[in-house]
């Protein structure tokens, strides 16, 4: 397919403020992206629905806001891109019904995070959504309606694309070529290990950092990682390839690499020097950043604004493919 055609789609779950692990597996793709693609991003607001209910939702709104602020601060630019929420094109959940008739149940069940989520709910003794089933079929609306191709994300997200291959070559087959299989496009950094060194950085498990931190809620913040488990004692030799904090040097002080290296394996450097000079790195990184997101958060109207045009923008795209699938599965009056 030619260069000029191939686009890019993408979304993330209105959570808040998001944390290294979200930029380095994900969001720094998504603002390169933009210089040779047609990019379209999107805040899925009703997959947040399938883990949120009563009271919670009120977060919602705030959480859009202040991820639009990340998206902004970070280089997302709406003038090249389109940025708008999901619901405000609700095209996506016609196609979601339409998508679910040709998806096996069977698929859905077999998804990892389908079977984790069911795991922790059977926990709590709370129930699994007809809602929560159908996340993967919602997230290959969301790509199939902007007939994407590229989809940039981190490693977690992977299972949820093969699906949406799968989906998308059993739609192609039963009628007719009308969809690319998108395919997921990985950083360097697909899988960014949390505070605690074990699980994936994420919010909810409250190891991360935020994008928009204060350095010096960075700097606390830092000082809690784990470090190699086997270094004891300040004197031991460390192993930088099983450290979580030298993986995140290799991103936010690329130019010293060499140095902490050779310093921590022959013990010359401490953890806590090693940690400091990590949180240094990531406040000099961040501070642009940081900056751009003060100018952003002072703009009234800006944000809401920018959705608004998004939607419009992106609710062209998909009533034409809407119309295209509707045709295709029998649905369109024409034949009438
Ligand atoms: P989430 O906030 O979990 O919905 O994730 C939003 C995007 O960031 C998705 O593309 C994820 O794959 C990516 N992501 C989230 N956490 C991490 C992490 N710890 N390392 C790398 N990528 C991540
Ligand atoms: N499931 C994704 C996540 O949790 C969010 C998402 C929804 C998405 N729809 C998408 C990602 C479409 C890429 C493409 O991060």
């Amino acid at each position: 397919m030619d260069m000029v055609q191939r686009r890019v789609f993408s979304g993330m779950r209105p959570s808040g403020r998001l944390h290294l692990g979200n930029y380095l597996g994900a969001l720094g793709n998504w603002v390169a992206l933009q210089e040779e693609y047609r990019c379209i991003y999107c805040i899925v607001d009703v997959h947040a629905l399938t883990d949120m209910q009563g009271e919670a939702t009120r977060a919602i709104q705030p959480n859009i806001r202040e991820m639009a602020l990340d998206w902004l601060a970070a280089g997302i630019d709406p003038e090249k891109s389109i940025v708008f929420v999901q619901s405000h094109v609700p095209e996506v959940m016609i196609l979601q019904t339409l998508l679910g008739m040709v998806t096996p149940l069977g698929w859905l069940m077999r998804v990892p995070t389908f079977k984790d989520k069911v795991r922790q709910l059977s926990e709590t003794e709370d129930t699994v959504s007809y809602g929560l089933v159908g996340y993967p079929v919602l997230m290959t609306a969301d790509v199939l309606l902007y007939k994407a191709n590229t989809v940039p994300v981190g490693e977690d997200q992977v299972p949820h694309l093969e699906l949406a291959r799968e989906i998308t070559r059993r739609f192609n087959h039963l009628y007719g070529p009308t969809f690319p299989e998108p395919q997921a496009r990985l950083t360097e950094f697909p899988l960014i290990l949390g505070l605690d060194g074990k699980q994936k950085m994420s919010k909810s498990l409250d190891n991360h950092i935020e994008l928009a931190a204060t350095p010096e809620e960075t700097r606390t913040r830092v000082g809690t990682a784990f470090t190699d488990p086997q270094r004891l004692r300040r004197t031991d030799p460390g192993r930088p390839e099983v450290c979580n904090v030298y993986t995140l040097h290799r991103y936010f002080n690329p130019d010293r690499l060499d140095e902490v290296y050779q310093r921590c394996t022959t013990a010359q450097m401490g953890c806590v020097e090693d940690k400091r000079l990590l949180a240094d790195g990531i406040n000099k990184t961040l501070e642009p950043f940081r900056e751009r997101r003060r100018e952003m958060v002072g703009r009234a109207g800006y944000v809401q604004e920018m959705l608004r045009d998004g939607a419009r923008r992106a609710q062209v795209i998909a009533r034409e493919t809407l119309a295209e699938v509707r045709q295709k599965m029998g649905l369109s009056e024409e034949a009438l």
